[in-house]
């Protein structure tokens, strides 16, 4: 069962890179931490995935692994993200932390690759925003279903990579479309049909 109460984290959270040294995560804090991660739900409940909490030099970090596929990779994001949303309703800073290495000390679980690390600590700076504080694209660069509006709403405000915003949302008599846009790299060269 999804935990409702984490609609409200969505609408305030921002990513934490300033951290109190002087207060470690306290055994109560990291027993959240555990909880969080049990809790999560799966979106794809066939996919197979791993979660990690350990030390980094730093302090505590989340590491996800999972196989190696696209859609093994966006249920671990959809965990990782119910997991973010936990921690900052529970009062703890964190940040996803893609450009992280994997982890020396932890093998990837058989069948599976490592794949994202998010940080969390106690945070030296409000773990909240207003709206006016995200900086996001309006809802119109991301469906241009106007009856979409209010149901995207947390994906307009949700958290990406390099803040990229990749998605983009039509409908189809009843079918939603969920696009994303290519990363330049995947492009295919001299390809007519994709401008550069
Ligand atoms: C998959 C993913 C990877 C990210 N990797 C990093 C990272 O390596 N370093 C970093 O400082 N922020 C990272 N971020 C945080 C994004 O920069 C941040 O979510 C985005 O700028 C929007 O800001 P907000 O989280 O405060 O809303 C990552 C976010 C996501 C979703």
């Amino acid at each position: 069962m999804l935990d409702t109460s984490l609609y409200h984290a969505m609408l305030e959270r921002r990513s934490i890179r300033h951290y109190d040294d002087t207060k470690p995560l306290t055994d109560e804090q990291i027993a959240l931490a555990k909880a969080s991660i049990a809790n999560a739900q799966p979106l794809l409940p066939g996919e197979t995935y791993r979660l990690e909490l350990a030390r980094a030099k730093e302090g505590w970090r989340i590491y996800g692994f999972c196989e190696a596929t696209q859609l093994s990779h966006v249920n671990l994001g959809f965990v990782m993200q119910q997991i973010d949303l936990a921690l900052h309703a529970k009062g703890l800073g964190r940040l996803w932390f893609g450009m992280g290495l994997a982890p020396k000390d932890i093998q990837a679980p058989a069948g599976m690759v490592y794949a994202m690390a998010m940080k969390i600590g106690c945070a030296s700076i409000a773990l909240a925003r207003p709206l006016a504080g995200f900086d996001r694209k309006a809802i119109e660069e991301v469906t241009d279903a106007p009856t979409l509006h209010a149901l995207l709403e947390p994906v307009r405000l949700a958290p990406s990579a390099r803040n990229s915003q990749p998605w983009f949302f039509t409908l189809e008599g009843q079918t939603l479309h969920a696009w994303r846009a290519r990363h330049r790299s995947t492009k295919k060269a001299h390809d007519p049909h994709e401008p550069d």
